[in-house]
């Protein structure tokens, strides 16, 4: 069993179509897949049909304690359910910050959820942002996938990414690895981003043992721009309903099978949650270190 936040702070960058398609693409592939939709803006469900109006039930009731997450998720093919969001879900982050456990409140659901039913992947879609939404996604995962459009500023918002991870590494979720780097929007054949590519690797294969992104893989899999994957979102299809000949539904598959590849060397945890510690308030800046090296 895996659980995956697909996570970057940055807007725009394929969180949504990476986790859409790649739910899909291992369902297909005969993994039994719940997609948790974390965005306010609900695109994640929307792309798979699940339209919430703010009476039905989301993932906001189970942040407000009213409902369990088996109460409110979708099956919306084979071996694959949707946990969808609603806007109303953008008062959760207000809602939550007095709240004592605010952090795992997810995860808690989770295991409840999982005692019940059993999947082999829970890949959750995160907000562009690095709110408690967010932080109860990296407190419910084992790994983290972050899409990346592979410019140079991209590259920048890595370090505050990773940073940002370690701390919940620290202090809610010792098992949370950065497993994966998706490159998203990918441009085949020009300089920048194979520049970029190479960057990224330089920079994994110098960071310290001790990081929780050192063993990350950069997958071989490049998700090319490709119009059908924007397509596909307004017909309530995935890539491979709307348009399964499309480079769009080849690149995910090819995701898919080196995700899947990857499953023997991934150890699953069951930590006590129990053994974790409140967040600070404040987030600490990332280190020079990581700045300079991505900025040489
Ligand atoms: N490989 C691709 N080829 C073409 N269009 C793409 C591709 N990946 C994503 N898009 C489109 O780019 C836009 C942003 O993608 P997406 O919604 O997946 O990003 P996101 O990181 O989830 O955004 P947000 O931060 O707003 O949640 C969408 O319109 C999507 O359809
Ligand atoms: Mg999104």
């Amino acid at each position: 069993m895996r659980r995956i936040a697909v996570m970057n702070q940055k807007g725009g960058v394929g969180k949504t179509t990476s986790s859409v398609n790649l739910a899909a693409a291992l369902a297909q592939q005969g993994r039994k897949v719940c997609l948790v939709d974390l965005d306010p803006q609900a695109h994640g469900s929307l792309h798979l049909g699940v339209e919430t109006h703010s009476d039905e039930p989301s993932v906001y009731d189970v942040f407000s304690g009213s409902r369990k997450l088996r109460e409110v998720r979708h099956l919306v093919g084979e071996n694959l359910w949707v946990i969808p969001a609603s806007l109303d879900l953008a008062a959760t982050e207000v809602e939550l910050v007095d709240a004592p456990n605010r952090e795992i409140v997810l995860r808690q659901a989770m295991q409840e959820m999982l005692k019940e039913q059993p999947l082999d992947y829970i890949i959750m879609d995160c907000p562009p942002s690095l709110g408690v939404l967010t932080v109860n996604a990296l407190t419910a995962a084992d790994e983290v996938f972050i899409p990346l459009q592979p410019h140079f500023f991209a590259l920048q918002g890595l370090s505050k990414l990773l940073e940002t991870t370690a701390l919940i590494t620290r202090r809610l979720n010792r098992n949370l690895k950065v497993s994966g780097i998706m490159l998203c929007l990918f441009e085949t054949g020009t300089r920048l981003a194979a520049d970029v590519t190479d960057d990224l690797l330089s920079f994994l294969r110098q960071s310290p043992q001790d990081t929780p992104w050192a063993n990350a893989t950069v997958f071989n899999s490049r998700i090319r721009r490709n119009i059908k994957l924007a397509e596909a979102p307004s017909f309530g299809q995935s890539i491979f309903q709307y348009q399964p000949k499309s480079a769009g539904a080849m690149d995910y598959g090819a995701l898919a099978t080196e995700v899947i590849a990857m499953e023997k060397a991934v150890v699953g945890h069951d930590s006590d949650i129990s053994q974790t510690f409140p967040m600070p308030a404040a987030k600490p800046a990332p280190p020079a270190s990581d700045q300079q090296r991505f900025a040489a």
